[in-house]
């Protein structure tokens, strides 16, 4: 059984985000399971408590990466860009930067709600360059952004769905993700980020 972590940029009661990664979630294939990880329990980032003394939540947070096949992010773009509390959480996850981070190498793929018509990439743009410039593996799929979202996220007798051409599409992007997963496509990274440490003197 391969593991999706599940990790969503807003605090929110009733996240459209939080909707968006349920309905993806409930889409995973067969021989997949999902598991979510709550954002409000890691703190505002201290370079100080980077290391063992890390708050208890980071190291949670640290060892969901590290023990995962897989990430899908769902977060909303604030103000033009993702949302502090995710680049909080790739602050604290991107640390200690060696031997090796916890989300060296590993597969992601991004997913933004939005109530706007016409943003969101932005967030989804945010997400991606940093994670790969920091030695993840971004699943560059078609970008999924759902704009109007809260007309097209519905509720049918207590279970998240979508309207059919944005599941369809969401229905895509797992596939596409979950391809990328089965394949190891981070295994290259993982060897170039370890090559570059054991180089050091
Ligand atoms: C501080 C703030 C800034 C926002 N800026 C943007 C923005 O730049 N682009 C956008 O598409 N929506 C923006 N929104 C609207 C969000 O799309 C909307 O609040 C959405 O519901 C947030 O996602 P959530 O439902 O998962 O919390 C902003 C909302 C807040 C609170």
């Amino acid at each position: 059984m391969k593991n999706i972590l599940f990790l969503v940029g807003s605090l929110r009661r009733d996240s459209l985000n939080m909707r968006l990664a349920r309905v993806a979630a409930q889409n995973l294939p067969e021989g997949y399971q999902a598991t979510f990880f709550d954002l409000k329990d890691v703190p505002m980032y201290n370079d100080d408590l980077r290391g063992e003394h890390s708050p208890e939540g980071v190291q949670r947070l640290r060892e969901a990466l590290r023990s995962t096949d897989g990430v899908f992010w769902t977060a909303p773009e604030y103000n033009f860009a993702l949302p502090g509390i995710v680049k909080n959480a790739l602050d604290w996850a991107s640390r200690p930067l060696l031997p090796r981070h916890s989300f060296v190498g590993l597969p992601m793929n991004a997913a933004v709600a939005t109530i706007s018509a016409t943003n969101g990439i932005r967030s989804l743009n945010d997400l991606k360059r940093i994670w790969s410039s920091c030695g993840g593996f971004t699943v560059t799929t078609f970008d999924f952004v759902l704009q109007l979202a809260p007309s097209k996220l519905v509720e049918e007798s207590g279970f998240e769905t979508l309207e059919p051409v944005s599941l369809d599409k969401l229905r895509l992007a797992i596939g596409h993700f979950v391809r990328a997963v089965e394949g190891d496509v981070g295994a290259v990274v993982t060897a170039n980020w370890v090559a570059f440490v054991e180089s050091q003197p």
